[in-house]
Order: C-alpha cells, then sequence, then structure tokens
C-alpha cells in the first residue's frame, strides 16, 4: 500500500511516500530554519506561509523521487494534531485536496504517534509492547505503545518541552536557533560536572517531568556572569545542560520501562538526537537488561515518513478522516479527538 504522507506542524514542511509503513520511497523535507533564525525562534504566521509556499512542490518532487504516478497512491496520511495551528491547517488542507483528486481515503496523524513510528521504519524487528520516550522541540513524554494504534501516556513535562529548554539556552548563549545541536556541538568540549543545574523531582508522578527551573538557571546564570562581567565556560555550561536534560529524562524512561515490564524502550524526536542523552539511553538500558531503540538523527526531527508509517497502522485499525477534518493545537497522544 503506497501512502503520500504530510507533515507540516512546525518549522518543516515535509512530504513523503511510503509502501507499507516501513519502506520510504520518497522523504522530502524543507527546513525553514533561514526563515526564523533572525527571529530567534518560529513566527507562527511565517511559518504557515512557507508551508503554503512548498507543500505542491515537495509532493511533485517526491513522486518524481519515487518513480511513481499519482494513481499508484493509495491513501494520503496527514498530521492533524498538534502544532502551530496555522501551520498544520496548511498541511490538512493540502492532503485533504489530494486526498479528493485522487479519489482515495484521508489518515488523520497524531505528531507524536509519527515521531514513535520513526522508530518502526529505522527497525524493522521492533513491534509493539514497548515504552517510548518522545522529547522534541514542542512535547515532552513517556507513553506505553501497548499496540501500534494504542498507547497510554504514562508521564509527561507540566511546563516547557526539552526542547524548548535547549532552545531558549541556546539563545541566551548566542547560539542561535534553532539551539538544541549547537548546544550539544558546544557541549562535547565542556565538563558536564561543572555547573550544578537542578533536575525536577515531581511528587505526585514519577513520570512527569519539568524543564522550566533549569531553563530559567540557565538564562539567570549566563545574565549574572555577564552582569558581574565573569567569564563562562560555555563549553561546560552546554554540557552541565545536556546531563541535567539527560538526568532527567533517562532515568524516568527506565524507571516506567520497568514498571510496566517493557523489555524494550524506544526514544524518537528532535531531541532524542542528543548525543549525551543518547550514551546515557545506551548505558542504562544495558545496565537494565532493555533493548534500545534510537531513531537515526535523519528521523529523529520533523519529517513525512514517520507520517506515512503511523498513517498505515492507523489506516489498518480502520482509521480514517471525512472531508470535514480540522486541525488541533493540542491533543494528547492517547486521546484522539478526531475520527
Ligand atoms: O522533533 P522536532 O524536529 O520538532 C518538534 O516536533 O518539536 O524537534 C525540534 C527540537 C528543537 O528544540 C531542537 O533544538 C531540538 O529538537 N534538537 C536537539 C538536538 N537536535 C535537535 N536538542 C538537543 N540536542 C540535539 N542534538
Amino acid at each position: 500500500m503506497i501512502i503520500l504522507s504530510v507533515e507540516s506542524s512546525c518549522d518543516e514542511t515535509a512530504v513523503a511516500l511510503t509502501r507499507d509503513g516501513r519502506e520510504v520511497l520518497a522523504d522530502e523535507i524543507f527546513s525553514q530554519i533561514d526563515i526564523h533564525t533572525i527571529y530567534g525562534g518560529v513566527v507562527p504566521e511565517l511559518a504557515s506561509r512557507a508551508h503554503v509556499e512548498v507543500i505542491a512542490r515537495l509532493a511533485e518532487s517526491a513522486l518524481r523521487k519515487a518513480g511513481l504516478r499519482r494513481e499508484e497512491i493509495d491513501a494520503v496520511a496527514v498530521t492533524c494534531a498538534p502544532g502551530l495551528i496555522g501551520a498544520v491547517l496548511v498541511g490538512v488542507n493540502f492532503a485533504k485536496a489530494a486526498a479528493l483528486a485522487l479519489g482515495v481515503p484521508l489518515i488523520p496523524v497524531h505528531h507524536i504517534r509519527g515521531h514513535i513510528a520513526a522508530n518502526y521504519i529505522a527497525h524493522p524487528e521492533l513491534e509493539p509492547p514497548f515504552t517510548a520516550l518522545v522529547v522534541s522541540g514542542g512535547n515532552t513524554l513517556i507513553a506505553q505503545v501497548r499496540d501500534y494504534t494504542d498507547l497510554t501516556i504514562l508521564g509527561s513535562t507540566r511546563d516547557d518541552a526539552a526542547g524548548e529548554c535547549f532552545d531558549k539556552s541556546a539563545r541566551v548563549l548566542g547560539l542561535g536557533y534553532p539551539g538544541g545541536a549547537k548546544i550539544d556541538a558546544l557541549a562535547q568540549t565542556g565538563d558536564p560536572e561543572k555547573y550544578p543545574l537542578p533536575i525536577s523531582h515531581l511528587a505526585d508522578n514519577p513520570y512527569d517531568l519539568s524543564f522550566s527551573g533549569l531553563k530559567t538557571a540557565v538564562i539567570n546564570l549566563v545574565h549574572n556572569a555577564e552582569q558581574k562581567g565573569e567569564a563562562l565556560d560555555r563549553a561546560s555550561l552546554a554540557a552541565s545542560l545536556c546531563r541535567a536534560v539527560s538526568d532527567s529524562l533517562v532515568p524516568r524512561a527506565v524507571a516506567a520501562a520497568k514498571a510496566t515490564g517493557s523489555k524494550r524502550l524506544a526514544a524518537a524526536g528532535g531531541v532524542a538526537a542528543n548525543s549525551f542523552i543518547r550514551r546515557a539511553l545506551e548505558k542504562a538500558a544495558a545496565e537494565n537488561g532493555l533493548s534500545l531503540y534510537l531513531a537515526p538523527l535523519s528521523l529523529c526531527g520533523d519529517n513525512g515518513a514517520m507520517i506515512g508509517c503511523q498513517g498505515y497502522y492507523e489506516y489498518l485499525a480502520g482509521r480514517r478522516a471525512g472531508t470535514d477534518l480540522n486541525a488541533w493545537a493540542t491533543m494528547p497522544a492517547d486521546r484522539l479527538l478526531f475520527a
């Protein structure tokens, strides 16, 4: 089954063609980083407008690269939640028109479920059940994936996503947007023990997370140093931040896997590209007898293939959208509000 999939929830426009979920035939991505960099973050209206400009071209290019004709597309899948609402609407409307024109079913996909599905593409042997750690620019959560279309969120961030914490810390360090990968690169030569940074512990749910205190601590540290004219070891601050985020995420994800009896732990989302987090996950998984599944860097960030993959499993489960499909800025991954 060939699926044309569309992703436009933030600052990447992506269109992919996949066969039977896990085989990627084409995966076209247009990154808007150059558009948003001068503003130090994503400007929602500019994001929507950029999606409008490139989305049809990406679909044509995906078809060309896959060597497919339009008539060979069996269904269209699209991210309809969560995300920047204007941005998501562009993808939803494009996908709706494509499905109508091609006369094929339209499959609504939750963005977080798509991130998890990136691991199915990367690891052909991976099947539910497993525990998933999803860490991105807008979301941070730990979920129990019982089946391809059935999951329970065990814990999530109460405030900022880990990616937001990286991006705002990078901004105050003058590294630019998006900052996660830049912090990671700077951190390679730093001492992760140099700056003690806070790791939150939330009493009522051991799997919930919080990153706003950590973000504020980094911002205050940088401002204090500036005001006192003290030199800052930027590489060590970046390394200390990576360690703090990792120390917050990894023990919770492992504890969740153990508590649910999972033998498998998967990590996904843009922040799962972080080298400190990947190393810590590898170590913790080995120490706790867990099989670890990491999405490759190319599939950690937003992409269309992951939406096509999850769309395939949603299709098999009978999920379809009508011509009235809408978009949602927020929606829990385990309580879908669409068809
Ligand atoms: O998954 P993604 O592309 O978009 C969302 O769905 O949000 O994630 C983007 C986030 C940004 O916050 C970016 O700074 C972060 O992922 N990121 C990283 C790294 N690479 C990307 N954060 C930490 N370390 C990295 N190597």
